[in-house]
């Protein structure tokens, strides 16, 4: 048998993590359902509460459950360890967190899914947390000009929501190498099944589990995931809070108990999540090992319908233009085949040549998609991103978010497809009898 390091992506995704329950040799993993642990001696706690050995304690801070993911998902993408969170959100806060504080700052992509980016313009600054928008993520001068001497990190998706831009990881990895920080990638929408951002020299990877590692629109939930490759040590002063005592853990200083490869995940874990406390449920916790196990077979479906619904809608009269990296039209096609030579996932956008009104009037005469605020479904869905996910962000912000006043985004689900192209279909007709009775 074939160690499980060496195992394929399909094998990972159903065994790396988990193991017949030793005691009751349950197949499955159970759901952990308990607060807390009993420890086994009174050396045993002193040991577990000193970090010099690892094992459960209290639910907040780790579960067997949540284990499970975690262990999965950094196998899937690579990484030395990973940390399970109770949403997208709280796994974008603690990537953060965990390495910058008041009086630092961060450089991170416009380009990115507006309650990351409202977390970053607004919430990160009430913490004295500054963030600096690189408009071009494609131009590695942008963001070399954005560093400052207190720059702590480098921040964007690997596929853009709603542009779909593909990011292009080694160039932007490379001027953070340069300024000694590490590369933070959400990889959301790509899923490690498309794209493997620690082969490319990202860092740190973060997951809004609530989508395709769900996968069935039932569940919230978030990873961190670290590369352990990012050498903390080396750039010792601009990371204090991995070098120096931790005096919340009786001075223990993260590089030197776990070294570079764990140091960051470590502490993401035993001080942000103590701190913090935004753990995740093992209910939810066990409900993303039901997704995860077939990630795969999704993800490949998702996007063989929406590489053929970009497609059909490219050619459709009514749409004025469509934003797919897997369409050759798109300025991102050849950073797609060099990233994402599988596909680029189930989420696309397109603008109507009738505008607002008619996109109004598609969102609400479609049937099979769902008008929701959310991705990674089995179901189809569709949205108005304008006036919805990035409402909150003034027109300007909107635009450069990629976030034109017409655009409609789709996350393109497992039904047949003959059945999505004829919902599409007739939502186009609707749309395009509001068009044409605005111009009478
Ligand atoms: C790319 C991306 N990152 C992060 C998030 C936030 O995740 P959650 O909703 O699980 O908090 C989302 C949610 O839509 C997202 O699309």
């Amino acid at each position: 048998m074939t160690d499980a390091a060496d195992w394929q992506f399909e094998t990972k995704q159903i065994h790396s993590g988990a193991a017949p329950d030793p005691v009751t040799n349950a197949r499955a993993t159970p759901i952990y359902q308990t607060t807390s642990y009993v420890f086994n001696n009174a050396q045993h706690a002193k040991n577990l509460f000193a970090l010099a050995e690892f094992g459960n304690i209290y639910t907040r801070i780790q579960n067997p459950t949540q284990a499970v993911v975690e262990e999965r998902v950094a196998a899937l993408e690579g990484g030395t360890g990973a940390l399970l969170v109770a949403s997208g959100q709280a796994a974008e806060t603690f990537a953060v967190l965990n390495i910058a504080q008041a009086g630092d700052h961060i450089v991170s992509s416009s380009s990115i899914y507006g309650g990351t980016y409202n977390l970053f313009k607004y919430t990160l600054a009430k913490l004295g947390i500054e963030t600096t928008f690189v408009e071009n993520q494609d131009d590695a001068e942008e963001w070399r000009r954005a560093v400052r001497p207190n720059t702590k990190l480098f921040f964007a998706e690997t596929i853009g929501n709603p542009k779909i831009n593909i990011l292009d990881i080694a160039l932007v990895a490379d001027v953070a190498h340069e300024a000694g920080v590490p590369l933070i990638v959400d990889n959301t929408i790509a899923t490690p099944y498309l794209i493997r951002p620690f082969e490319h020299g990202a860092d740190i990877i973060v997951h809004s589990a609530t989508k395709f590692l769900g996968g069935h629109g039932t569940v919230i939930g978030g990873v961190v995931v670290d590369g352990g490759k990012f050498e903390w040590s080396k750039n010792a002063d601009k990371f204090p809070g991995l070098t120096q005592p931790d005096p919340s853990y009786h001075g223990a200083v993260y590089t030197a108990a776990v070294g570079d490869g764990l140091a960051y995940i470590i502490k993401a874990r035993v001080q942000l999540l103590r701190d913090l406390g935004s753990a995740i449920a093992p209910a939810s916790a066990w409900q993303l090992i039901q997704g995860i196990e077939t990630l795969s077979l999704r993800v490949e479906r998702h996007t063989q319908n929406a590489q053929e619904i970009a497609e059909f809608l490219e050619a459709h009269p009514d749409v004025a233009s469509v934003n797919y990296s897997g369409l050759p039209t798109s300025p991102w096609y050849a950073a797609a085949n060099k990233y994402a030579p599988k596909g680029v996932g189930a989420v696309l956008s397109f603008e109507l040549k009738g505008g607002v009104d008619a996109g109004a009037a598609l969102v609400d005469s479609l049937k099979l998609f769902s008008h929701l605020a959310n991705i990674g479904d089995v179901r189809s869905l569709v949205i108005h991103p304008a006036s919805t996910t990035h409402s909150q962000l003034t027109p300007e912000q909107q635009l450069t978010a990629g976030v034109t006043p017409g655009l409609v985004r789709l996350s393109v689900g497992l039904e047949n497809i003959d059945d999505l192209k004829a919902d599409l279909s007739a939502g186009l007709a609707a749309a395009r009898a509001v068009a044409d009775a605005a111009r009478v």
